[in-house]
């Protein structure tokens, strides 16, 4: 080789380099939940598309169960793009400020999944995550766990059978005022926290979806489990606005299309995945199942809907009655 050959052989080396130093796009993905849930699932499917579709230009790093961080930590890190994606629970937007979202946390509010999907597909689905923008997440779609359940170590078959009882909850204000009309004592904690709170007696009881429940063994230390569907846990897929924003056009379509797949196929295993969670828990035996009869679920309704009033200038008069007008568009 001459000289001038191997100096510019060298020059476009060099010049190569930075790309081949940067390597993947990295998307770190967490969230608090075990990878056998529905979303959990979800954030492996949306991994595998997006690698794939890709072409391994991106990587998505998906750290389960808490691992990277807990509730508040890993919003507070998708903030300062130390992860570039969450699938948190609505319910704990209040925290950093965004209460409206809690309106998905009243009792009764949602009836079932039709519903649901006719909320967040809608205006009111929209205008949430636009206020999201403000804090510099960005939210790209919505996904369901399932209907919120109650467990303690004592029958819960009327509300007067709450009264007292020390309850784990999630950091939101709504979900604070439905405990308390319950009678119950609400105590918010992360998470990560709730299974080992009710171990050791420091909350006597928990209200969450199945497949959570039966993944992080609370039936182990909850003697009895009431079917109530009081209460419904929705998700919401969120990215850094900036880290998004940033992203070559092409990728970031691919990652749409992605999610768009992984989001399906999470609507299509939540149900699914939480009758399998019932399944387990009763062929675990230690935990006893009690389906709550329609008319005190009505009793129950009744009691909580006071709570819907309540929150009406925090979460919006306009965003409630979307929810009623949606349950009667069959
Ligand atoms: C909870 O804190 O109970 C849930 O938000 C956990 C989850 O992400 O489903």
């Amino acid at each position: 080789m001459t000289m001038n050959r191997l100096l510019c052989a060298i020059a476009l080396a060099m010049l190569a380099l930075p790309a081949l130093a940067q390597g993947p796009i990295v998307i770190k993905f967490s969230h608090v939940v075990a990878p056998d849930t529905p979303k959990g699932k979800a954030a492996l499917k949306f991994k595998a598309l997006a690698e794939a579709r890709t072409k391994g230009a991106v990587k998505v790093e998906v750290y389960p169960n808490s691992q990277l961080a807990k509730d508040q930590e890993e919003m507070g890190a998708l903030q300062l793009n130390a992860v570039q994606m969450l699938a948190p629970s609505v319910s704990k937007f209040g925290p950093i400020g965004v209460r409206e979202f809690e309106v998905f946390d009243l009792p009764y509010i949602i009836p079932d999944r039709a519903t649901l999907y006719r909320v967040t597909e809608g205006e009111v689905g929209r205008k949430l995550f636009a206020k999201l923008e403000a804090k510099g997440i960005k939210g790209l779609a919505y996904w369901d766990n399932g209907f919120k359940h109650m467990s303690a170590n004592r029958p819960l078959r009327r509300l007067s059978d709450l009264r007292g009882l020390k309850v784990r909850i999630q950091s939101s204000k709504v979900l604070e005022a439905q405990m308390k009309a319950m009678g119950a004592i609400p105590r918010a904690m992360a998470f990560s926290e709730a299974y080992t709170a009710l171990q050791q007696g420091v909350v006597d009881g928990t209200e969450n979806t199945l497949s959570n429940m039966y993944t992080q063994k609370m039936h182990e230390v909850q003697k009895h489990l009431t079917l109530s569907e009081h209460g419904y846990i929705l998700y919401a897929v969120i990215v850094n606005k900036k880290f998004w924003d940033g992203l070559p056009p092409h990728i970031r379509s691919e990652l749409e299309a992605a999610l768009e797949e992984a989001t399906k196929y999470e609507h299509d295993i939540a149900r699914q995945e939480n009758e399998a969670a019932l399944a387990a828990i009763k062929a675990a035996k230690t935990t006893e199942v009690y389906v709550l009869p329609q008319d005190e679920r009505s009793r129950w309704r009744e009691a909580l809907l006071p709570v819907h009033r309540k929150f009406e200038g925090t979460v919006g008069k306009d965003t409630i009655a979307a929810f009623y007008a949606a349950a009667n568009q069959k």
